[in-house]
């Protein structure tokens, strides 16, 4: 149950509650907005219309409460099981969720439910979901799975995807997250090209997004706050250049952002900056020289990340290097997606890849450079382990994010071989504040512009 964002909202929604627990009845559910359709118009392919989706926003919810609610029109009658949602806690420097799980790169295997099953017994309050969801895009729209893109759309200009993935998905992720709130931001897997050029179109239709709430107005791009946490959600598909909607939009954000309600600021998009694995080395390198200097300036904390399949943490770092005010990077690609796992590095010999062969067309051309400084200068990777990169692992996995209080977060990542409460990765994230000069506009002024 994410917190919905439509502004034609069909239901109606009835609160009561009694001693702390609250009782919400969605309906009824009528099909006033339109299914979302996938056009294949070429020779051979299979169209898909999906059942109608409907987004409600309900409003006047109060902090850390717990809601039972059901969804349907009783009048047909046809009603939801009984669900139930707690609410974040308010904002504040004293008040946070419990536990944040995050992760990316899901998909729907037999791994997949393995991360699944080990993140929802870890019990979170919120889920992060740092794209590349359903992976709907690696079959024909016959069903049939296709991992060969260059050779397996034969019949079709573009890349064909397999749509009822989306609802196999939804269903298998009903029990999760019907109860515990998930924010979600796009992956590459996403962009599900149809024709005349609509592309997102499962993603931002089945999602709803605090778009509207955090003046960002798209999809592909918001942030919210969960207690003392602000979250900025980015996007890496589309126009991240400094002229662009989305930087100006990041630029009000931040300067929106009251640390002394919300001290920890946590930045989340698809493409990792800072990786060392062979597998999409260096590729968001345009989007990383577009927007790094921003978030610094404003003390972002922590980077989740996903796309590279596999698990890395970054020591503080700031334009490659080691820097105590720049931010953690966090890669959890692990969700468990049927694509290859990430195993190489980028380090070792013969694996540094030819600078050209880097970029991602969605992602800018070619934006990464030969070091200019430190042990990798005039060359294009390092040859060992770089600093910055402080832990990293091929398997797959999930982490947890516990922020203890205004300076302190435990941050843990949990291996899908391992036992539920045995730990592959753990660390205290400390912020200085007092160290690092951390940017601040005062709201008057803001408003003055
Ligand atoms: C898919 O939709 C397109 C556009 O509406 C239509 O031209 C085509 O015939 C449809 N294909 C099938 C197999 O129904
Ligand atoms: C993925 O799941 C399969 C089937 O359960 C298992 O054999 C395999 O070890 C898993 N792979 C990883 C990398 O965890
Ligand atoms: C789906 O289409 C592909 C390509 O035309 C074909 O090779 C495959 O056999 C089809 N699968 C099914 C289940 O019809
Ligand atoms: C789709 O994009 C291509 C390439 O950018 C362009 O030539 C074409 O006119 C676009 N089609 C539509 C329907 O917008
Ligand atoms: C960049 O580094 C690579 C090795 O990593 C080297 O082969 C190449 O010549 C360098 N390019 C430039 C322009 O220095
Ligand atoms: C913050 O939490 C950490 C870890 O629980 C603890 O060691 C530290 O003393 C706390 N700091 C404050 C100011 O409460
Ligand atoms: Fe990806």
């Amino acid at each position: 149950m994410a917190s919905s964002s439509s502004s034609s909202v069909p239901a109606l929604a009835a609160i009561t509650c009694l001693v702390g627990v609250c009782w919400v009845a969605i309906g009824p559910l009528r099909p006033e907005s339109p299914p979302l359709w996938t056009l294949y118009p070429f020779e051979g392919l299979q169209n898909y219309t999906s059942g109608i989706i409907h987004h409600v926003r309900l409003t006047g919810l109060k902090p850390n409460t717990l809601y039972f609610y059901r969804c349907g029109d009783p009048s047909i009658p046809a009603m939801s099981e009984i669900y139930h949602f707690r609410t974040m806690p308010v904002s504040g420097p004293w008040s946070y969720p419990k536990r944040i799980a995050v992760v990316g790169d899901l998909g729907l295997t037999y791994n997949t439910t393995t991360t699944i099953s080990h993140l929802t017994s870890n019990d979170p309050d919120l889920v992060l979901l740092i794209g590349d969801v359903t992976y709907a895009n690696l079959y024909l729209t016959n069903g049939t799975g296709s991992d060969c893109y260059s050779c397996s759309f034969p019949h079709s200009p573009i890349q064909e995807t397999y749509q009822p993935r989306w609802d196999y998905w939804g269903r298998f992720m009903e029990n999760l997250i019907s109860k515990v709130p998930i924010m979600v931001i796009e992956g590459n897997h996403e962009i599900e090209e149809q024709a005349e050029n609509k592309t997102f179109v499962a993603y931002s239709s089945r999602f709803a997004f605090p778009s509207e709430e955090s003046g960002s107005s798209s999809t592909f791009y918001y942030s919210f706050n969960a207690g003392g946490i602000h979250f900025i959600m980015l996007g890496a598909y589309i126009d991240f250049t400094r002229s662009g909607k989305q930087y100006k939009w990041l630029e009000q954000d931040l300067a929106n952002v009251d640390r002394s309600t919300t001290p920890w600021l946590v930045a989340t998009w698809h493409p990792p900056w800072y990786s060392t694995y062979h597998a999409h080395y260096r590729e968001a390198e345009c989007m990383r020289l577009e927007m790094e200097e921003l978030l610094y300036s404003y003390g972002v904390d922590i980077v989740f990340n996903g796309h590279v399949h596999a698990y890395e943490r970054s020591n503080r770092v700031y334009n490659y290097n080691l820097d105590p005010c720049g931010p953690v990077y966090l890669t959890v690609g692990d969700g468990g997606n049927r694509e290859k796992m990430a195993v190489k590095y980028a380090d070792e010999p013969g694996n540094c890849p030819e600078p050209s062969t880097t970029p991602d067309e969605y992602i800018g051309g070619i934006c990464a450079k030969n070091f200019t400084s430190g042990p990798a200068a005039g060359k294009f990777c390092w040859d060992r382990q770089p600093d910055y990169s402080a832990f990293r692992e091929s398997s797959f996995g999930h982490g947890i994010l516990e922020v203890k209080n205004e300076t302190w977060a435990l941050w843990t990542w949990y291996r899908n071989q391992d036992a539920d409460n045995k730990v592959g990765d753990q660390i205290y994230i400390v912020r200085q504040p007092d160290k690092c000069h951390v940017r601040q506009v005062l709201k008057s002024w803001i408003d003055d512009i």
